[in-house]
């Protein structure tokens, strides 16, 4: 834990480690809820997610599974863990609108959740306006409109505005959970989202 804290505090992008903590807590939540899941793989997995972004390594795709391994390895795990850990950090991102989410072990599901569920509700709300100025991207368009990205690479390529990237990624989260957990708290979080939106709509067009 402190090893992924201080490797990931100080992040401008809502990938720091609160949101680390955050997926960590949800993660533990949803596997103690949902039955045959091992604890310590959600744990180390949830914490371990995040821990080199393809994002911020261009578009390096195993780097975060390669930095999770070399910590395990240094722990001495046993490689059918580290493998285990590996493959839900390979897999836990999403990769826009028209990817799937296939994870293969239930573990992988609970960390995906948990890390989608932390894109939702009133936090996921500040971190894409937080990821949208770290991007220098404006709040909002009227003339432009979201696009739901048919594969990895056009969604990485997107420029769009953070109200765009809602409807490209936030509001579509809540129909691409696996867990009954996460989708009983998925549902609070979506509606708030929508009520927010029409909020700034009604701001934006000066009717309230
Ligand atoms: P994941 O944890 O699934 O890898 P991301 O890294 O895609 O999630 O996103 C991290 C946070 O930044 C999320 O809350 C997400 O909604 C937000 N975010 C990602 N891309 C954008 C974007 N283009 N505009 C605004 N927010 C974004
Ligand atoms: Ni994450």
């Amino acid at each position: 834990m402190d090893y992924v804290k201080k490797r990931m505090s100080g992040e401008a992008t809502g990938h720091d480690w609160w949101h680390v903590y955050r997926v960590w807590q949800l993660a533990k939540y949803i596997a103690s809820q949902e039955k045959g899941a091992n604890q310590t793989l959600v744990e180390i997995a949830a914490l371990l997610h995040d821990i080199a972004d393809w994002k911020f390594n261009d578009g390096d795709l195993e780097a975060g599974p390669r930095a999770a391994r070399e910590w395990l390895e240094a722990q001495n795990q046993a490689e059918k863990f580290i493998l285990a850990v590996e493959d839900i950090a390979r897999h836990v991102s999403y990769k826009g609108a028209g990817t799937s989410s296939e994870m293969s072990s239930l573990e992988g599901e609970i960390v995906q959740d948990a890390d989608r569920l932390d894109a939702l509700g009133a936090i996921g709300i500040a971190r894409a306006f937080a990821y949208g100025g770290a991007a220098g991207r404006p709040l909002y368009d009227p003339t432009q409109q979201p696009q739901l990205h048919a594969d990895f690479e056009a969604y990485k390529k997107n420029q769009s505005t953070t109200i765009n990237h809602f409807y490209e990624k936030i509001l579509l989260l809540k129909d691409r959970l696996h867990t009954d957990t996460a989708k009983r708290l998925a549902a609070h979080r979506h509606d708030f989202v929508e009520a927010y939106l029409q909020e700034f709509y009604d701001e934006w067009d000066g009717k309230k």
